[in-house]
């Protein structure tokens, strides 16, 4: 796809987002905030399912993983050790010409160069210089004039708890990745399971960071959720069970529904030091494939800080041999945001109509979809079709997520269901008054079948299942 037309669909995805009620730029009558973003009616609704699936899937469906719901405000001194305060910079430099504040990385990313996460401020200025000429600024498009690289922090600061006038000399900070609360309860965990190494800890929660960049619309958010996996293996195991999970991890993306032709992997070249292999998978956005998930096998790196740290004992005994170690721990991470700007990417299609106008449907994988059936009386000015079309709604609404739709005509109930991709309309008819059955359309075949009334529950099960 060509640049143009690449943000081209970037803006009509955001269109659709906004008026069709999924993704709203946060206090907009404020005129907006940078990079946090809210979720509307619809959006809640995906983000919910989303959510459920990724639950559904690393927790419920594995004996040996847990869930946990840890804050977001942590002691201070967990950031130490998980060393965010010294080293979660990004390196920033200042267009001279329009100063725009950029990511260095980023502007080396642009041209094909790759830079490592922790690089010092003097490495990543000797690529800028390697590189300067041939960098644009993406906002004014003047090229090679840029100030010196220098690292930002990414820490959301706050003043909790903290009432003296010097708070931001010791604050508290907003948590800038879930997983630090699964470490950090490692050893509660253990004392109140029945867990053996190997288990994991699954958490979906909210996480801050002060992005510099507010680009790509949800891609990066400032406040945004991630939904972590932390596995604690025995050091001799770690190798194999990284790579069973980097497996489990691409099929649950394809079970999840994404297209496989819109997912690669992407080998981190450069390791963090404690980190023995890092794989992310890619997924193909409007923008490009960038990281969707990380999958990194950290070592013994993080028990070992918060032990130190903490002077608690984070190792574990086997119960069988005695054996005493820290357990290295498999990390599967990835954004609630990014995972929604996945789906709804992979779902916006267009179509174009006899009459050459284009609609947009969102060809949603069912589970997924925030509203499953929409119920309408074909006339809404007919008292004996409402009624009995809010019967109808009101025996399945507690089931599956419904829509009561009586605006407009049908065509157009039909187009708008579409745009939101409802995969079931089901419409009350004068047919119906007669024999208590109703029309079914499918969203992705478009073809109508009649079902009787009391047939509705079993032929929905089977079609949502
Ligand atoms: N615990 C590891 C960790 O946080 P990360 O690569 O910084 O690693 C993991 O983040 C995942 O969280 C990413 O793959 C992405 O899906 C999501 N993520 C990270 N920063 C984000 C942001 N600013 N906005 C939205 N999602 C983000």
């Amino acid at each position: 796809m060509s640049d143009k037309k690449e943000s081209n669909k970037m803006e009509k995805i955001v269109g659709w987002a906004k008026r069709r009620g999924f993704v709203f730029p946060s206090s907009e009558i404020y005129g907006g905030f940078g990079a946090v973003y809210d979720f509307g009616p619809y959006g809640v609704e995906l983000a919910k399912n989303i959510k459920e699936n990724w639950w559904k899937v690393m927790v419920q469906e594995n004996e040996n993983i847990i869930g946990l719901d840890s804050s977001i405000f942590m002691h201070p001194k967990v950031w130490e050790a998980s060393g965010h305060v010294s080293g979660f910079s990004d390196p920033l430099a200042e267009c001279k010409q329009c100063h725009s504040r950029l990511r260095v990385d980023h502007l080396l990313e642009d041209i094909g160069v790759f830079a490592d996460e922790k690089m010092s401020d003097e490495e990543i200025n000797k690529l800028l210089d390697e590189n300067r000429d041939e960098i644009k600024c993406p906002k004014c498009g003047t090229k090679g004039q840029f100030s010196k690289a220098k690292s930002f922090n990414l820490l959301v600061k706050s003043n909790l708890g903290n009432f003296t006038e010097d708070w931001n000399k010791e604050p508290a900070y907003l948590r800038g990745e879930t997983c630090q609360g699964i470490y950090i309860n490692f050893k509660n965990v253990l004392d109140s399971t029945r867990q053996k190494i190997p288990f994991g800890i699954a958490q979906i929660g909210k996480a801050f960071r002060n992005e510099i960049t507010a680009r790509q619309f949800i891609f990066r958010k400032r406040e945004f959720e991630q939904m972590e996996f932390q596995y604690f293996v025995h050091p001799n195991e770690a190798m194999k069970s990284y790579e069973e999970w980097r497996e489990r991890r691409w099929q649950y993306y394809l079970d999840l529904g994404i297209k496989e032709e819109n997912l690669k992997w992407h080998k981190h070249e450069n390791l963090v030091f404690y980190a023995k292999a890092a794989w992310d998978i890619d997924y193909n956005f409007p923008f490009g494939f960038k990281e969707l998930e990380g999958i990194h096998y950290r070592t013994d790196y993080d028990l070992t800080q918060h032990s130190k740290f903490s002077g608690k004992d984070l190792s574990y005994r086997n119960p069988q041999t005695n054996e005493k170690y820290i357990p290295h721990i498999l990390e599967a991470s990835v954004g609630v945001d990014r995972t929604f700007l996945a789906v709804i990417t992979d779902a916006y299609t267009e179509e174009k109509l006899e009459d050459g106008n284009k609609r947009v449907m969102m060809k949603f994988p069912k589970k997924l979809a925030p509203i499953k059936v929409a119920i309408s009386p074909l006339l809404k000015n007919k008292p004996e079709l409402v009624t009995k079309a809010r019967e109808i709604y009101n025996s399945l609404k507690s089931q599956y997520m419904c829509e009561f739709d009586d605006n407009g005509n049908i065509g157009k109930r039909y187009r708008r269901q579409d745009e939101i991709g409802t995969p079931y309309c089901l419409t009350v008819d004068f047919e119906t008054l007669e024999n208590d059955t109703v029309t079914i359309r499918d969203r992705d075949t478009m073809v109508q079948e009649r079902v009787k009334v009391e047939k509705l529950e079993e032929f929905l099960k089977n079609k949502l299942k």
